[in-house]
């Protein structure tokens, strides 16, 4: 399914490069290209490259919530922007008062035209996060040639995403940094390990999977692969190497032992999300509501402030459990010594 056992993660936002997706594929890992938050033709331009180059590659894309708000998370969503109000004021910055209208496609996230794109001009692989393709775009996707993954973060996810027709799974631990996956409530306390989730997703379903969430060192890899997955995505041991995207002051906090820790935080966008500990995530994740994307909207205009003053401590610095294990140089050999080690 997974023609390598290390998968570069798709990473949205700037991390997952052009480069640093080609660059993973020639070291032997496979790679995937960043849909989320990019127009159709952001999308076709990123992946240009990854088609001329005429190997395997896959593109994930983030699925859109449908219908609106609950009004009790609209309320909270108010109470949040009038809260953040001090820091944006700190920034010089404005809260927007709204987030865009249901008919703008960033609402979706261009979910439509992505779409279409990929049915139109097939590539080998789509993932999805955040939710499910319906069943009906599955089969069409199977009919244009693209293998089809889902991203699942449990047991019943897992059965839900499998009855959609995917051909695998990614099975995400919340020791993962940046979003979660999720896309319906937690059940229980959860795996204590991206180890023993994937060993439940094994027991329960019979689709290839892959395993991703705080896998920093090639012996978890080979731990994780012990536990029935065929390949592990890796994000967060990406994050510094030369070809990501990710801001300077983002891959020079990985590395500064000022941060001590981690934490899972709806603080930045309002969907659950894991990020170095700063200011922001301190005063913030209390009462930050469940309500994606409107607080992603809400907090664009801060995190761009806060990125052009160089102040890390309002920036939303997505790091897995296993940040400390992320090296910087070139990705070709952090995926090199991931396979060596294997
Ligand atoms: C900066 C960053 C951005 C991410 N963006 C995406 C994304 O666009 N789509 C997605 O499916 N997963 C995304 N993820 C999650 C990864 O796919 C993967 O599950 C996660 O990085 C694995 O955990 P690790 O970071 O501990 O390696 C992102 C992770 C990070 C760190």
């Amino acid at each position: 399914m997974f023609p390598s056992p290390i998968i570069a993660a798709p990473m949205a936002g700037g991390t997952t490069t052009t480069e640093l997706a080609l660059a993973a594929q020639l070291a032997g890992a496979f790679p995937f290209a960043a849909g989320g938050y990019k127009s159709a033709e952001a999308l076709a331009a990123h992946i240009a490259p990854l088609r001329a180059a005429g190997g395997d590659f896959g593109v994930n894309l983030f699925v859109p919530r449908t219908g609106p708000l609950p009004s009790g998370d609209a309320a909270a969503l108010e109470r949040y922007r009038r809260e953040l109000s001090a820091d944006a004021e700190a920034l010089g910055a404005v809260v927007p008062a709204v987030s865009p209208p249901q008919e703008d496609p960033r609402s979706t996230d261009y979910w439509e035209e992505k779409v279409e794109l990929l049915l139109n001009e097939p590539v080998p692989l789509l993932s999805f996060t955040f939710g499910l393709g319906p069943a009906a775009l599955v089969a069409r996707l199977h009919k244009a040639g693209t293998r089809v993954v889902a991203s699942v973060t449990s047991v019943p996810e897992a059965l839900a995403a499998a009855e959609t027709g995917v051909d695998a799974l990614v099975v995400q631990h919340s020791n993962a940094g940046g979003h979660s996956a999720a896309f319906l409530p937690p059940s229980g306390a959860g795996a204590p390990s991206v180890l023993e989730l994937v060993a439940a997703v094994r027991a329960a379903v019979g689709l290839p999977l892959a395993g991703a969430g705080g896998i920093g060192t090639a012996a978890t890899a080979r731990a994780v692969l012990a536990a029935g997955a065929e390949a592990v995505q890796l994000g967060t041991a990406l994050l510094r190497t030369d070809e990501s995207g990710a801001r300077a002051l983002h891959k020079d906090a990985l590395a500064d032992p000022q941060f001590s820790e981690t934490a899972v935080t709806r603080a930045f966008t309002g969907k659950p999300a894991r990020a170095l500990v700063n200011g922001f995530v301190r005063r913030h994740s209390a009462t930050a509501p469940n309500a994606y994307p409107e607080v992603h909207f809400a907090t664009a205009p801060l995190r761009a402030a806060a990125a052009a003053a160089g102040d890390r401590e309002m920036l939303n610095l997505w790091a897995g459990t296993a940040w400390q294990s992320a090296q910087s140089g070139p990705v070709a050999d952090v995926v090199k010594g991931f396979l060596a080690g294997l």
